[in-house]
C-alpha cells in the first residue's frame, strides 16, 4: 500500500490550479440520468470518488466517454454521460457501499423510471449519517417506500411523483440533491424548505436549469421547482474546490509562504477566510484566484464553530485543527455537523499536539514545534490534516492509508511539491 512521505520544514511559494469540487461533480454526474440526452461536464477532477460513481452509472446504462486534459494544469477532465437508456434501476450493495454519494441516485431514477432499488448506504467512519430526511422528502412526493434486505425499494405513484412542500428538518446537503432532481421532472410544484444553499447545491441547481429544469430560489434555503415533462442535454462546468482551496490556504498558513490558489473564490469560503485573517494570514482575492500570505510564524488562536453554508464548513475542521495546534495559545473548535469527527485527534498528538476533547468540542493548546511521526489517515479530511502537519513538523512523516486522500485530492503531492514541499508518495 502506497505511504506519504513528508520533510516537514519547507515553506510554500508559487501557484496552485484548483480542482473542480468533488462534492459538486458527484451530483451533477448523477444528473445525467435525468435525461436520454447528453450531459457534458467539464473540469471534473480524476479522484477516486469520481471513477467509482461512473462504475455506478455505468451500471444504470450510462454511457461515459472521458476526454483527460492534455495540459500541464493537473486534471480537470471533460467527462460526457449518456444515459440514452436506463438499463438497470438497482444499485447494488458492492457499489453504494464504497461511496455514501452513491445513494443520490434514488432520486433521479424515481423521477424518470418511476421506481429504484437503492442499497442502504450505511455508516461511515464520521458518524451514523442516516437517509430520513432523503425518504421522507421522497414520500412527501408521493413515492412509496419499503426497505427489504438492506434495500431501499422506491415506487412513484401512477403517472409519477406528485410535487409538494418538503421541510427538512436539519439542513442536509445529500438529501436537498436527491430531493431536487427527484422533483424537476415531478408533476406540479415542490417547495424545498430548509434546503441546503452550499454552493455545490447551487452548481447542481443550476445544471438542471441548463438541461431545462425550472428551479426558483438558487443561492437560498427556499428552492421553488415547477416539474417539467423532459430535461435535455448541456454542456455545465464543475465550480471549484472551496474545500481544496480551504485546505492549501490552511497549508500555507502553516508553513508561511506566498502561493496563489488559483480559480479559488473567497466568496464560497467567506467564513473559513475571516478566520484565517483573524489568525493573522494575509488573504487578497485577485483577478485569477486568491493569495495566502503567511510568515509561518506565531499564529493567533481563534475560536471555531461548524455550520452549514455560509457558516465555517465541517470538511475544513481537520485542517483548521491541525493549524491550531502550531497556535499561540488556545483554540476551542466545535464540531456541529458530525458526531464523530475527531478522529484526527489521536493522529496529530503523535506529532506532539495537545488537544483535548470535551464531547463536540476539541481544545487546542498550541505547542511550539510538531515532531514528525508515522499516522494514519482515517477519512478524507482527517488525512490531510496530517499532511498539513508534516509540513511544518521536525523531521520525517509517513502518511499511510492514502486512498482516503485520493478519494478527495486531485495531484495533493504534485501541487504541494510545485511549491517547495518536500512531500513524495512511497511504495513498500
Ligand atoms: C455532504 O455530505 C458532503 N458530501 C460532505 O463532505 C459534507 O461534510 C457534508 O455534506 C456537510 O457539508 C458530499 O457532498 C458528497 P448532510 P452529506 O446530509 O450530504 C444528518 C467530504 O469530506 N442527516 O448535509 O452526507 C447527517 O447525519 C464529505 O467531502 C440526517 O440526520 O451531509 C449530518 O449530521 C464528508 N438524516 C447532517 O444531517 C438524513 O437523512 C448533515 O449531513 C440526512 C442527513
Amino acid at each position: 500500500m502506497d505511504r506519504i512521505k513528508i520533510k516537514g520544514g519547507n515553506q510554500l511559494n508559487g501557484e496552485i490550479v484548483i480542482s473542480g469540487a468533488k462534492n459538486a461533480a458527484l451530483p451533477l454526474m448523477i444528473a445525467s440520468l435525468l435525461t436520454s440526452e447528453k450531459l457534458v461536464l467539464d473540469n471534473v477532477p480524476a479522484l477516486a470518488d469520481v471513477k467509482q460513481l461512473q462504475k455506478i452509472l455505468a451500471n444504470h446504462g450510462v454511457d461515459i466517454s472521458i476526454k483527460e486534459s492534455s495540459d500541464d494544469d493537473m486534471g480537470g477532465q471533460q467527462i460526457s454521460f449518456h444515459a440514452k437508456e436506463i438499463t438497470d434501476t438497482c444499485a447494488p450493495y458492492e457499489l453504494v457501499s464504497a461511496m455514501r454519494a452513491s445513494f443520490w441516485v434514488i432520486g433521479p431514477l424515481l423521477a424518470r423510471m418511476h421506481e429504484a432499488k437503492v442499497s442502504l448506504p450505511g455508516g461511515c467512519a464520521i458518524g451514523t449519517r442516516p437517509v430520513d430526511f432523503f425518504l421522507d422528502g421522497l414520500k412527501a412526493l408521493g413515492a412509496s417506500i419499503k426497505i427489504e434486505d438492506g434495500y431501499v425499494i422506491a415506487k412513484a405513484p401512477k403517472g409519477g411523483l406528485r410535487g409538494n412542500r418538503v421541510h427538512f428538518p436539519k439542513v442536509s446537503v445529500g438529501a436537498t440533491h436527491t430531493v431536487m432532481m427527484a422533483a424537476v421532472l415531478a408533476n406540479g410544484t415542490t417547495i424545498i424548505e430548509n434546503a441546503a444553499r452550499e454552493p455545490e447545491v447551487s452548481n447542481v441547481a443550476n445544471c438542471l436549469v441548463a438541461m431545462g429544469a425550472k428551479i426558483s430560489g438558487i443561492d437560498t434555503h427556499t428552492l421553488t421547482i415547477e416539474g417539467v415533462e423532459k430535461l435535455h442535454g448541456a454542456n455545465f462546468e464543475v465550480l471549484p474546490d472551496r474545500i481544496e482551496a480551504g485546505t492549501f490556504a490552511m497549508a500555507v498558513a502553516m508553513t508561511g509562504g506566498d502561493v496563489l490558489l488559483k480559480k479559488g473564490r473567497v466568496q464560497d469560503l467567506q467564513a473559513a477566510v475571516d478566520v484565517l485573517i483573524d489568525a493573522g494570514v494575509e488573504i487578497t482575492q485577485e483577478e485569477t484566484g486568491f493569495r495566502v500570505k503567511a510568515n509561518g510564524a506565531g499564529l493567533r488562536p481563534i475560536d471555531v464553530e461548524t455550520d452549514v453554508f455560509p457558516g465555517f464548513p465541517t470538511d475544513l475542521q481537520a485542517q483548521y485543527m491541525a493549524l491550531m495546534t502550531r497556535a499561540a495559545g488556545e483554540a476551542h473548535i466545535k464540531e456541529t455537523i458530525f458526531e464523530n469527527r475527531f478522529m484526527h485527534v489521536a493522529e496529530l498528538a503523535r506529532f506532539g499536539a495537545d488537544i483535548k476533547i470535551d464531547g463536540q468540542s476539541a481544545i487546542v493548546n498550541g505547542v511550539p514545534q510538531l515532531k514528525g511521526a508515522q499516522v494514519m489517515a482515517t477519512d478524507l479530511r482527517a488525512s490531510v490534516s496530517l499532511v498539513i502537519a508534516g509540513l511544518v513538523a521536525d523531521g520525517e512523516t509517513f502518511v499511510s492509508r492514502i486512498y482516503h486522500l485520493d478519494r478527495g485530492f486531485e495531484c495533493l503531492e504534485e501541487k504541494l511539491g510545485r511549491c517547495g514541499a518536500d512531500i513524495k508518495r512511497i511504495s513498500d
